[in-house]
């Protein structure tokens, strides 16, 4: 007999709920120091100064830094990081969107570990072998502010330097506690409702069809999809429940993915975040990443059984209710937002390097550079 041995483990303790921000007093109660990570959309909601008031209650000294930028990269984290050592917090909150979740990650871990060097760690190549992230003490609190990264519960962050995108991965790193609190992503504007969203939709089938797939993976996926093909269209039209089941669906695509991982599609989109928004751009990628897996008989299957799972009658059909998604949301064509001479001059170069990332290694069938690169092209010439 064949030895398969699989893991699914969450290091993240979640809370959720309406008002569930307040639980921020209870947590903090048994600390002297907080520093807190936000965007400056979670400033203006006022929901900073609610976190902040529930820590000055509990007793603890709180210091904030806003306006953490969209855009996470090193270099920023080298610029506030000095801020954080002064402080010297006791525990770190990030709230806001993913990209503040990832800054928070990657000042915890330099934070707590001042020797270790980014370039030693960091990778963009799953050629590379960096070292593991060393033992880290300072516990993290992540607060979604939208609904899609899944960074509140993974082990990822993701960073750029000098213009390259790094990953950061090590459970280390994973939140102890994320709170979802659905009045933050209520005050998401549509275009970021819808393209979080799509995001969702693309971790929940990528972390399926992935070789690292188990069936307690499967399930958090499953769930998630349903909960995008049933209410993103409502969630982006402003109705609060739909944004709130949405909140909730965004984490469990995040803890299959945290165990599952990610595809092609993602692969393709880290490479060529220069084009459109994360989630946006995986939208668009996503149709020609699955007619393209579907050609080998295994991934067929499984589309076909996730397909079952959300009542639909095969792949055929997954296929065709994601790109009718997509035409509901108006996901523009790749064409319409990307110059094509920029495009094509950029072509070569993003499929190599969307060869070597990670992820590849979990898609269910490993593409050759010139296959990604006819994806894109695929995608960009979409009629
Ligand atoms: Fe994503």
């Amino acid at each position: 007999m064949v030895m398969v041995m699989q893991t699914f483990g969450l290091k993240t303790q979640i809370i959720l709920g309406n008002g569930s921000l307040s639980r921020l007093q209870k947590i903090t109660s048994s600390y002297d120091r907080v520093l807190i990570l936000a965007s400056r959309s979670v400033k203006r909601e006022g929901f900073l100064k609610e976190a902040e008031k529930y820590i000055s209650e509990a007793g603890a000294e709180v210091e904030s830094i806003t306006g953490v930028s969209a855009e996470p990269s090193y270099e920023y984290v080298e610029e506030i990081l000095p801020r954080a050592r002064e402080f010297h917090p006791e525990l770190i909150i990030a709230i806001g969107g993913g990209s503040v979740i990832d800054v928070a990650k990657a000042v915890k871990v330099f934070y707590d570990s001042p020797e270790t060097a980014f370039e030693e760690i960091a990778f963009f190549s799953r050629f590379q072998r960096p070292k593991p992230i060393p033992k880290l003490k300072t516990p993290l609190i992540a607060i979604p502010s939208t609904s899609g990264a899944g960074s509140e519960v993974s082990g990822a962050s993701v960073l750029k330097k000098n213009g390259v995108k790094y990953n950061l991965v090590s459970f280390e790193i994973a939140p102890d506690f994320a709170i979802l609190d659905p009045r933050l992503p209520v005050t998401m504007p549509r275009e970021v409702a819808r393209n979080s969203g799509l995001d969702v939709l693309v971790h929940a089938i990528e972390a399926y069809v992935s070789k690292a797939a188990s069936p307690f993976s499967d399930v958090m996926a499953v769930k998630a999809a349903k909960t995008v093909f049933e209410l993103l269209p409502k969630s982006v039209e402003g109705d609060n429940e739909a944004r709130e089941k949405m909140h909730y669906a965004a984490t469990m695509a995040g803890i299959a993915f945290l165990n599952g991982r990610l595809g092609l599609a993602h692969a393709m989109s880290h490479k060529g975040a220069w084009m459109a928004p994360h989630g946006l751009l995986n939208a668009i990628l996503h149709p020609c990443v699955m007619e393209f897996n579907m050609r080998d008989e295994g991934a067929r299957l499984r589309y076909r059984e996730l397909a079952k799972e959300l009542g639909m009658k095969d792949e055929k059909e997954l296929l065709a209710r994601v790109r009718e998604l997509n035409e509901k949301l108006e996901v523009p064509k790749l064409r319409e937002i990307v110059e094509e001479r920029e495009f094509l001059a950029r072509l070569d170069k993003m499929s190599e390097k969307a060869y070597h990332d990670p992820l590849i290694s979990f898609n269910p069938i490993e593409p050759s550079v010139e296959e990604i690169k006819k994806l894109y092209l695929e995608a960009f010439y979409e009629k």
